[in-house]
């Protein structure tokens, strides 16, 4: 534990006790840093706390630090950013502060170190460590911050549900360390999330999306979804997700909970891709199930269509989550809609042209399908998944074969609209996109070659069959 001293005798802390002893100022650091620190992380970015102006102190640094640093002062906010040879200095004045009812914008007052560490998320984000010259390494734990480390506990220092109300976002935090670090909120701060779970409202969206962001990206992301569900904030922050939950029992047949087999295939996504689409892909990929449910006497539970009204409804989630409405969401999107097709695929004899066609779909996303469907496979039946991992074995290399003799990924059919129109001498109309279309099919069933001859002269044929003409032969390929 220790250790964490030889660090901050190294830059920039150095440098930060040098400027804090030339000026006179008592400076520690805090937060995150620390808390990493003593977790046996390295983490570039850095807050100080000072005991006055943390802006006129990160002047002074600046000064010192020279030509390597870049300074931002944020005097609204009383707090300066540096960055120096790859590190993200933060400096804040130790602030006593109270927040009014419904807002986050603080009454800032000045304060001591311990009024600061007082308002501070977690005990264990509030340990600080003194680069003074009178205590210079001094670790200051008025929380036992140190032993809620040990013990992997998330604790607030005040009362939580003061915490909480100075910042409902807090409530968040507290689940996304939870399942970063692996560690249990304890009890009386969990039931103050469950009590103040309404206050998230008043959290700008863009705030509680970076969390959830957060503990999508964890290395096991369902527990955090667990918790965000058993203390009530998930309902507040996605209900659509909440849909998920619970089973249906008619005639003595149920269903599976799809909230808990969502969160399986999210860490199932997870083991083997820190990609956040392809996580959000893996929460979506049922949303759509709830809706589509219906019970039929013979067939037991069906949910016909969920990929297609899935993939309907990611824009809309999109844009009220406040995630991206760009490329990330039509990824998202796309896989969605294919998520039943490799396993459709599996499930027969798996033809040429079957593994084209998904090709041609999903395009350079393919491997992603292919994790987020094997993923989807969470029976509890061992024969079944063995049966089904083996198919999908077959699948991939199915998909290597064809892919490697006929290049469909990113594919254009050989024969363009423009070479269609200037051979029949035809308009922009609908005739020639169904022109091309069937040339395209004929190329994804096999019936003709991935090449332009045959492309080609599939194209002259079919033109001739609806009774168009040729009136220019400039594409037609030497023989
Ligand atoms: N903090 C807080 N309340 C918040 C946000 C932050 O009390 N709502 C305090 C905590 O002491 C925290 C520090 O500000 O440690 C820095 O916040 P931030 O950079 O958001 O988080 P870190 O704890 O540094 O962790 P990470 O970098 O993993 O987000």
């Amino acid at each position: 534990m220790d250790d964490f001293r030889k660090q901050i005798e190294k830059e920039p802390f150095t440098s930060v006790a040098t400027v804090a002893r030339q000026t006179g100022t008592q400076i520690y650091v805090i937060g995150g840093f620390v808390r990493d620190l003593l977790l046996g992380r390295l983490s570039k970015d850095v807050d100080f706390v000072v005991a006055g102006s943390g802006i006129a102190f990160a002047k002074a640094l600046a000064d010192f630090l020279g030509k390597e640093t870049t300074a931002r002062y944020f005097k609204n906010f009383g707090t300066a950013m540096i960055r120096f040879k790859g590190w993200e200095l933060e400096f804040v004045g130790a602030r006593k502060e109270s927040y009014r009812k419904n807002s986050r914008k603080p009454i800032v007052e000045d304060g001591t170190l311990e009024d600061d560490q007082r308002r501070r998320d977690f005990t264990i984000n509030a340990l600080s460590i003194s680069l003074n010259e009178k205590d210079f390494g001094q670790l200051y734990d008025p929380f036992d911050g140190v032993k809620d480390l040990e013990k992997k506990i998330i604790r607030t220092p005040l009362d939580p549900d003061i915490t909480f109300s100075d910042d409902p976002l807090r409530m968040m935090r507290a689940i996304r360390f939870a399942t970063q670090l692996e560690f249990t909120i304890e009890e009386e701060t969990f039931a103050a999330i469950k009590r103040n779970k309404n206050r998230i409202s008043i959290v700008s969206q863009e705030r509680v999306i970076d969390e959830l962001n957060r503990i999508i990206l964890a290395e096991s992301p369902g527990r955090g979804f667990k918790l965000l569900d058993e203390s009530g904030l998930l309902k507040q922050i996605f209900p659509a997700f909440t849909e998920l939950k619970g089973v249906e029992v008619i005639s003595g047949k149920g269903h599976k909970d799809n909230f808990y087999h969502t969160l399986e295939v999210l860490d199932n996504v997870a083991r083997v891709s820190d990609d956040l689409w392809l996580r959000w892909a893996a929460l979506l990929h049922d949303i759509a199930k709830p809706v589509t449910k219906r019970f039929d006497p013979k067939a037991g539970w069906t949910f016909h269509g969920h990929e297609f009204i899935g993939a309907k409804m990611v824009p809309r989630i999109f844009k009220k989550l406040k995630l991206p409405g760009n490329e990330k969401m039509r990824y998202v999107q796309k896989l969605v809609l294919l998520h039943l097709r490799p396993i459709v695929l599996a499930q027969e004899i798996v033809t040429d042209s079957a593994v084209r066609r998904l090709l041609f779909d999903a395009g350079d996303d393919v491997d992603d399908l292919m994790i987020l469907s094997t993923a989807d496979i969470t029976s509890k039946n061992e024969a079944k998944v063995k049966r089904y991992l083996k198919n999908f074995e077959l699948v991939r290399q199915k998909l290597r074969e064809v892919e490697e003799k006929d290049r469909i990924r990113n594919w254009q059919p050989p024969v363009t609209g423009e070479i269609i129109m200037e051979t029949f001498g035809m308009k922009p109309s609908r005739k020639v996109g169904d022109i091309k279309t069937t040339i395209r099919e004929a190329i994804l069933d096999g019936k003709i070659h991935n090449e332009f001859a045959e492309a080609f002269d599939y194209m002259l044929k079919t033109g001739e069959s609806i009774g168009l003409r040729v009136v220019s032969r400039k594409h037609f390929p030497q023989k």
